[in-house]
């Protein structure tokens, strides 16, 4: 009775909306990490249940046809954390098994580099004791383990402990076993800042935080890979002087199980994030992807580096300012119809680092520098001679691979020129940073 109830309300409701088309996803930028050059098996890690895919396929159905249609930033958020059937909370997404390969993972090299740029930048600030080592968004916990093996080279006494920022129960406890030596995930009712604890193999403490706002102050060295393109995302118009946002509904009868169950609309009035949306300055799109959460995250980074110390290093695959239409779905190294079978593929948007870059700097406390290309980044920080020295030592069987992986991460046709690297330092540091440039970015 009720469920028929909401059919009716729903299919009185959604006419009411104009269908809006998307560009064709052919046409989109393919960069989720690197596309792998050679067909993958169907992977286990999506075979998974086909319960949990229908059934959150059903809850947005119902919540739309009770509510009505829903912002792309919310059903970005169900289908990749949604505790039940969320893309990232039960499983492993990452490699040649699952959907996506990202940098940490192709080489040692990138989390090397990366180890080595923080432990530069924090000597060059004096080497504060204790610092702590914060990741936003750690996956399968690859960069947390490489840069961990630098910083315990190179921390010359001082004293740190990790910070990891993760949304994935399942992630966390692959993170803690990839890094720690002891791990502990902590009752639900123990009403700490943070629900997993563990200790690496040189005693260092690890902690993972479900929120950034639930990590400690002090001073910090902050890390986000491939973050940021998980975040939410809302999709805005342009039409007659006002800003509009693009819904999703649903489809009332879809044609096939082949065929999305839900539509993009175009909202009938403002919506609270298209009434508050503020252009930046000689905006010229009419037509843009715009993150709130993002810009929560980078206004809380900058608020704590301005107050406490420290460097935030965003890397990610992104533009400044100039696209338009990037939201994509990700399955077995393809592009996917995001609004297709949800929850079963990744959902992503490129990073729009001009508008970053703009929120960290609006308070004043901040400097950003970059974003450099990930290629320049790494060539910079000699990843040419670090692969030497790797390369020297290798088998002969590995060789190849240890130089086609670098060749991946740098070469601008590959993953060099579309992945960015973003720095942010404290603005009291500007004139000491024109004497010392910072690494990677001059
Ligand atoms: C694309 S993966 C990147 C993983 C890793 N940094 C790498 O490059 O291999 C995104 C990561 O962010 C986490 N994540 C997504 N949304 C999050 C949120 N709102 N809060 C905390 N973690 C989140 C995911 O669970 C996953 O670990």
């Amino acid at each position: 009775m009720l469920r028929e109830a909401l059919l009716r309300i729903g299919s009185r409701r959604s006419y009411s909306y104009k269908s809006v088309r998307r560009p064709n996803l052919s046409a989109v930028s393919a960069a989720k990490s690197q596309e792998l050059q050679t067909p993958q098996p169907k992977p286990a890690a999506n075979e998974s249940p086909a319960h949990g895919e229908i059934s959150l396929s059903k809850q947005l159905r119902a919540r739309i046809l009770a509510t009505g249609p829903i912002t792309v930033a919310e059903y970005m958020r169900e289908v990749l954390t949604n505790p039940q059937g969320g893309y990232y909370m039960n499983r492993d997404v990452f490699g040649r098994e699952g959907d996506f390969i990202t940098s940490p993972e192709i080489s040692q090299i990138f989390g090397e580099l990366v180890g080595v740029w923080l432990a530069s930048e924090w000597r060059k600030l004096g080497s504060p004791s204790p610092f702590q080592l914060i990741e936003l968004g750690p996956g399968r916990g690859t960069l947390a383990r490489d840069v961990l093996k630098v910083l315990t080279k190179f921390k010359q006494g001082a004293e740190f402990s990790m910070h990891m920022v993760e949304i994935s129960p399942y992630l966390s406890l692959q993170q803690a076993q990839r890094f720690c030596y002891t791990h502990q995930k902590l009752p639900e009712d123990a009403q700490l800042p943070h629900y997993q604890v563990g200790t690496t193999a040189t005693g260092i403490k690890a902690y993972w935080h479900s929120r950034l706002e639930d990590v400690p102050p002090g001073f910090s060295l902050v890390l986000a890979h491939e973050f940021f393109d998980a975040l939410p995302i809302h999709k805005l118009q342009l039409i007659e002087g006002l800003w509009q946002e693009v819904l999703i509904d649903v489809v009332e009868q879809p044609e096939s199980k082949l065929l999305p169950e839900f539509r993009y609309v175009i909202s009938k009035s403002q919506t609270p994030v298209s009434r508050l949306f503020k252009p930046l300055p000689n905006e010229t799109r009419t037509c843009l992807e715009y993150s709130l959460e993002a810009e929560r995250h980078v206004d809380l980074l900058a608020q704590r580096l301005a107050e406490h110390g420290g460097v935030g290093l965003i890397m990610d695959y992104g533009h400044l300012g100039e696209k338009t239409d990037t939201f994509r779905g990700f399955k077995q190294h393809a592009l996917h119809e995001p609004l297709l079978e949800p929850g079963t593929a990744d959902l992503t948007a490129d990073v729009d680092f001009k508008h970053l870059q703009h929120v960290a700097e609006s308070r004043g406390h901040i400097q950003c520098y970059g974003p450099v290309e990930q290629g320049e980044f790494l060539e910079r920080m000699q990843g040419k001679v670090r692969l030497e020295q790797l390369l020297a030592n290798a088998l002969p069987e590995n060789k190849e691979l240890i130089k086609s992986g670098y060749e991946m991460l740098t070469d601008p046709k590959q993953m060099g020129a579309r992945f960015k690297f973003l720095s942010m330092f404290p603005s009291v540091l500007n004139d000491y940073l024109k004497k010392y440039p910072v690494a990677g970015f001059s």
